[in-house]
């Protein structure tokens, strides 16, 4: 089995090397190529890389190059986690939409788009090779922002799955608060990437008791201490937001937050950095401790399983993707991409029935399904008037002066990645 990792020099990728080595059995891997367009991130990702294989045991071959074509030719899956425009290009995701007193974040907002702008274009240029060169390989996204992204690869019929940590870093914590393994806890998560909601929780499998009002009477200060939204809130709702919902239910808040100290794209850049010089030591063969600060926790367990189930069924039968609604939350369109409980098998995702969603999260989940739907055509189209309209149709934009501002930076500090502009 080959998989090509597009976006390799990532100092996240000895995350998923550690996870691919200790899950050897699960998804056995002969070849990983990882691609990417750094030769010296290549250098020092690629060589700590082999030494987690070596000192655990792995057989498998890794392979580094920056040219895609040669990198993805055969293989049986294509994982995507580039950032076009790097940490730096984050930075300025979080930091003009704050002159509009709109929150500065890399996929929720104005920030988002930006992104959602400068990948959707790349994403879908790399999985056209991808498809030239393998036309049964399965893509796996985890580039930013998920939701936009897979949807651009589904329609384009790529087949595509999109992936985040977000449920699975709910499934851990909720074992481990409820004295369980984390196979037991089966969520019961619901809306779009980066909008979820876990609206139950149980023990066993989809048709598990909801052990989520036991989990809240018990532990429910944890989840909201580490939701950072007030416990009231979280038992008036009765259901777990996930932390992106704060930017909704806190926006203010956060705003002023965000103004008053450095970005997270700075501090991330920072972290590189020290993660660097840390993989250019020989004698480390362990991902470092370090990495656990980064936001992708428990991604490489997330990613193995699910290219487990798509390669040969060998990973768990439910998981929590990004792929097409048809129809699950009926108050959406088809073509919606939705994140929920999925079976996943060689043939694919198919979600899982979703009992009837509460207006309280229907209603943010279609005004942000729409604005996907209006981002999506502004990636693929380009055009000032369609970065408008997709800022106007976003809840935490929404007002014209706000909107028409917003355009112009937006487009002023991402030029050299919008052929359009
Ligand atoms: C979470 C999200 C990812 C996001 C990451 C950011 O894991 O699910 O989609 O990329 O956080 O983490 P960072 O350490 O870069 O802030
Ligand atoms: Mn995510």
């Amino acid at each position: 089995m080959k998989l090509a990792v597009v976006g390799g020099g990532s100092t996240y990728t000895p995350e998923l090397v550690d996870g691919f080595a200790r899950m050897r059995d699960t998804l056995p891997i002969e070849e990983l190529v990882l691609v990417d367009p750094s030769a010296d991130r290549l250098e020092l990702v690629g060589g700590l890389a082999r030494r987690i294989f070596a000192k655990q045991g792995h057989p498998g071959k890794i392979v580094t190059t920056a040219d895609v074509d040669a990198g993805v030719t055969g293989a049986d899956a294509v994982l995507l986690q580039l950032r076009v425009g790097g940490q730096a290009a984050r930075e300025q995701d979080e930091t003009w939409p704050l002159e509009c007193g709109c929150v500065g974040q890399e996929t929720t907002g104005a920030g988002g788009l930006a992104k959602a702008l400068r990948t959707v274009p790349v994403v879908l240029d790399i999985a056209e090779r991808v498809r030239r060169t393998n036309p049964d390989a399965w893509i796996i996204d985890f580039t930013n922002p998920v939701g936009i992204v897979t949807r651009a690869l589904l329609q384009a019929g790529h087949k595509a799955v999109g992936l985040c940590n977000v449920a699975i870093g709910f499934q851990r914590k909720f074992a481990a608060l409820l004295d369980v393994v984390p196979s037991e806890i089966h969520l019961d998560h619901v809306g779009l990437n980066h909008l979820t909601w876990e609206t139950a929780v149980r023990l066993g499998g989809p048709e598990g008791e909801n052990v989520l009002p036991r989990l809240l009477a018990e532990h429910g200060d944890t989840v909201a201490g580490d939701l950072r939204m007030p416990r009231e809130l979280i038992d008036r709702l009765g259901v777990v937001p996930s932390y992106y919902l704060r930017y909704y239910y806190g926006h203010d808040e956060v705003v002023r937050e965000l103004r008053t100290k450095p970005s997270r794209a700075a501090e991330v850049a920072e972290m590189e950095k020290r993660l660097l010089e840390m993989y250019g030591d020989p004698q480390l063969d362990e991902k470092p401790e370090l990495l656990a600060e980064r936001g992708g926790a428990f991604y490489s367990e997330a990613a193995v399983d699910l290219a487990a189930s798509l390669l040969s069924g060998a990973g768990s039968p439910y998981q929590v993707v990004n792929t097409y609604n048809n129809g699950t939350l009926p108050f959406l369109p088809d073509d919606a991409v939705i994140e929920v409980q999925a079976a996943v098998d060689t043939n694919g995702a198919t979600a899982l029935p979703v009992g009837q969603l509460d207006p309280l999260y229907a209603g943010l989940t279609a005004h942000v399904t729409a604005y996907e739907d209006l981002a999506l055509k502004a990636a693929l189209r380009g055009g000032r008037e369609r970065v408008f309209k997709a800022l106007l149709s976003h809840p935490l934009v929404g007002q014209y002066e706000y909107a028409d501002k917003l355009t112009g930076r937006l487009i002023a500090h991402n030029r050299e990645h919008l052929a359009w502009a």
